[in-house]
This record gives C-alpha cells, sequence and structure tokens, in this order.
C-alpha cells in the first residue's frame, strides 16, 4: 500500500485494485486486521479483538432484495459514542430543496464560468455552493446540485448526510474521502458516490480543489438497464470500486457535523469516529474513471437520444423517469452519414444542469468552459449556438473524432430552482442567451433550399 495515511490499512489487492475491490453494489467483505470478521453470520455474542457489531441500512428493512442495501460494521466503538448533543449551526450556502427564492427568475437559460477559486480556508463541507435546488428533501424526492471549492483538510472534523448520498465529479485539484468502510483518492476524469449516513473527512491532496456534486435526496443511484445493447459497454460493473476497510484509533477532541432535513448540527466527540476494523456488505462507497466509460452511439445516421450516455440512474417512482440521471459526454467518434450531428434543438420535460470537466462542448464551442456550468430548466428551449448550427450543417461529412471533451449532465423529472448565490454571486453570463442572436430564418418557401 503506497498511502501515507494515519489509518490501518486492510491488506491491498494487488494490481490495478491496490486499496479497492472492484464491482459495483457487490457484497464485499474486508478486514484490516486477521479474523476481525465473523465467519458465517453476523452478529456473534461477541465478536474478535472486542469490537462491535453495528448494522447500517441503505434501504428498508423490508426493500425487496434485488434492492436491500446494507453493511455490517465490526468497529471500536459503536457509532453513539460518535455522537453526543447536536447544536443548530449555520450553513449559509448550502442550501436543501424547496428553496425557491422569490427574487430569483429560474426561468430561463443560463450559463456561469467556474466559480473562482479562493483563498478563504474552506473545507468540502463549507465549501459547498448551491447553484439548484429542486424537489423537497423531507419527503426524499429531487435532488441538489452544488460547486465546491476546498483549500483545507478537514482533520479532525468529520462529516456525514443523512439527507442524500453525495456523487462528487472533481474538476479542479485531488481528494481523498476518509470513509468509516476505507479511502477513496478522487480526481479529476473520476466520480465517488459517498451514501447516505456514511461518516468521512476529506483531505485536499492537491489543491485548490474544485468540483460539482450532485446530492440524491431520493433511491439510490444504480446502472441504467442495457436493454438491447447488451451486457457490456456504457458502464461496467467492475470499473467501479469501493474501498478496503481502514481504521484509525485516535483519541482527540474531534467534531461532527450532521447535515438532516436541510438543517446542519454539530456534535462534539472525542475521539475519531472511523473506526471500522472489518465490514462486510453491499452499502459502500465507490468511485469510478470516467475514461472507463464506453459510449455507444449511431453507426449510419441520426443519433440517439442522450440517454444512451447514462453512466448512472436514481430513479423515481415512476418507472423509465429519473429522480436523477448522471449523464456524460466524452471523446468520441461521429461517423453518421447526412445527419446534423451536434445535439438537436430540444425541450424537455425534464431539467438539465451540465458541467465541463475539461475541453470543449460541441453543442457549444465557445463560453461553456471547464469548471464553467449550465442550466436548461423544464421546457426551456435551448441548442446549438448559430456558429456550432452553421459549422455541422455545412461541413463534409466524414468520420470525426470528437477529442478533448469531457462534460456532464445532471437531469432530473423536477424543476431545478436557482439559489440566490447562483444568481447573485456565482459568475453568471448575463449574455447567454444572446448565442442564439445570430441564427436566421431561412425559409422563404423556396422547395429544395438548404
Ligand atoms: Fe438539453
Amino acid at each position: 500500500m503506497t498511502k501515507q495515511t494515519r489509518m490501518n490499512i486492510a491488506p491491498s489487492l494487488a494490481g490495478p485494485h491496490e486499496g479497492y475491490m472492484p464491482g459495483f453494489g457487490n457484497d464485499f467483505e474486508t478486514e484490516a486486521l486477521p479474523d476481525a470478521l465473523p465467519q458465517g453470520m453476523n452478529s456473534p455474542q461477541k465478536c474478535n479483538y472486542g469490537l462491535y457489531g453495528e448494522q447500517l441500512t441503505g434501504t428498508a428493512f423490508t426493500a425487496p432484495s434485488h434492492q436491500n442495501e446494507r453493511t455490517w460494521c465490526y468497529r471500536i466503538r459503536p457509532s453513539v459514542k460518535h455522537s453526543a448533543r447536536y447544536e443548530k449551526i449555520d450553513m449559509p450556502y448550502w442550501k436543501s430543496a424547496p428553496n425557491v427564492d422569490p427574487d430569483v427568475i429560474s426561468l430561463g437559460q443560463y450559463r456561469w464560468d467556474p466559480v473562482p477559486h479562493t483563498d478563504e480556508k474552506l473545507t468540502f463541507v463549507t465549501g459547498m455552493r448551491t447553484m439548484t435546488t429542486a424537489g423537497d428533501v423531507n419527503t426524499q424526492v429531487g435532488m441538489a446540485t452544488h460547486v465546491y471549492l476546498a483549500t483545507e483538510t478537514m482533520e479532525d472534523d468529520y462529516f456525514f448526510s443523512a439527507d442524500s448520498e453525495i456523487l462528487v465529479v472533481p474538476q479542479d485539484g485531488v481528494l481523498r474521502f476518509y470513509t468509516e468502510l476505507g479511502i477513496l483518492d478522487v480526481a479529476p476524469q473520476e466520480i465517488a458516490i459517498i451514501p447516505r449516513g456514511l461518516l468521512y473527512r476529506v483531505e485536499v491532496v492537491e489543491g485548490p480543489a474544485r468540483g460539482f456534486v450532485c446530492e440524491n435526496y431520493g433511491q439510490k443511484f444504480e446502472l441504467p438497464g442495457r436493454g438491447p445493447i447488451g451486457a457490456n459497454c456504457m458502464a461496467n460493473r467492475r470499473d467501479f470500486k469501493s474501498p478496503v476497510a481502514a481504521w484509525e484509533d485516535r483519541e482527540v477532541p474531534s467534531t461532527v457535523t450532521i447535515k438532516w432535513c436541510g438543517q446542519f448540527h454539530k456534535t462534539h466527540i472525542n475521539q475519531s469516529p472511523l473506526d471500522v476494523v472489518a465490514w462486510h456488505g453491499n452499502y459502500a462507497p465507490v468511485k469510478y474513471d470516467l475514461t472507463t466509460y464506453c459510449p455507444v452511439g449511431s453507426i449510419l445516421f441520426d443519433h440517439p437520444d442522450p440517454s444512451i450516455f447514462t453512466v448512472l440512474t436514481a430513479p423515481s417512482g415512476q418507472p423509465g423517469t429519473a429522480n436523477i440521471d448522471f449523464v456524460l459526454f466524452r471523446e468520441r467518434w461521429m461517423v453518421m452519414e447526412d445527419t446534423f450531428r451536434p445535439p438537436w434543438y430540444h425541450k424537455n420535460i425534464m431539467s438539465e444542469l451540465m458541467g465541463n470537466i475539461y475541453g470543449q462542448y460541441d453543442a457549444k464551442p465557445q463560453g461553456f468552459i471547464p469548471g464553467g456550468v449550465s442550466l436548461h430548466n423544464m421546457m426551456i428551449p435551448h441548442g446549438p449556438d448559430n456558429d456550432a448550427f452553421e459549422k455541422a450543417s455545412n461541413t463534409e461529412l466524414g468520420p470525426e473524432k470528437l477529442d478533448n471533451t469531457m462534460s456532464f449532465m445532471f437531469e432530473t423529472r423536477f424543476p431545478q430552482h436557482i439559489t440566490a448565490f447562483a444568481a447573485n454571486e456565482a459568475p453568471l453570463q448575463d449574455d447567454y442567451m444572446s448565442c442564439w442572436d445570430d441564427i436566421e430564418k431561412k425559409f422563404d418557401g423556396t422547395p429544395g433550399k438548404k
């Protein structure tokens, strides 16, 4: 194990999976001390090493077995010792739905330059800046989107969200998540998912760090069904990685911040809560390398809906209608004949927030830059700017590699409401709508005119 850390880590897996176990939603087992994990049962009368057995559930006890998620932890202290009285604290920039600001108009097409880095001392938690909210955190539907700015490591300062699982999309800088279930290093072009209820702290390995977060209030992210595509391509299960067990026995004054029903609370404890020596189960943090995403597309004419690029989907109660889709637009070949190749003009019932990780996005060659964000809300028209339209309409078509491009979309069935921060403090591009100004009427009734 090459990681320099104060935690004690389970024996590494070899090769590309060093420190991680491959798979998505697998029933993992891992122990950082030999025989710390009970075999053949979950709750022995006495656990080895004097550890406490504790179950963390990610679904209701009676959820259908193919969705049921839980993990058994064997830890130095039970979680009740990592929780004292709670005091409410302010986290003014981290908003939860419903957050409808009467002074903000969410209707429209919006785009932002990157939220600039800052010298301010901000952790992954205090540096969270909410851009939009959708749904209702109290009824566990919908989501929020954030940009994080992190300059400082959380030292003896821990966090968990009871409201949400957290999908992290780094754009700049490298983060290390020290969680109850192990350690994840996450760099740009990778993502991480931290489950609801799991405690962690975040180290800024390379900073300042900036990225995007989708906070999922609802049912967990899962891999989309591939239908006729079959058993391979898109995101493959083996490319997801969950950490091996890691623990520390560290007795120092520490704080735990908790997000619960949109409110923030702090509790003071006397030790690190990252004391899980062994665990088994299928409710675990996971990371994924976006460059392993195998895009599938059209190989003759037209192109499919962007849902073909879905990496992960968080279902709602209505089949095929996601609470959130996480969609990736990455390098790929364009080979379609006699086809307008960029995304067409459209109005969607779903609400789309996009972020640029690096490079240039084909529908908007200018203005949507790495670190930037755009929002096209429910039933708001959008599509290529004039230059992109003219170029794509008139260019001689041949096989073309779209290179140096990685953008993503957090798409939700719910309208996304813009926060006061996004409207007033983030670098909003006031002239974004003018990208369509130059589009001309070409129709004059002449048949065959193109
Ligand atoms: Fe769109």
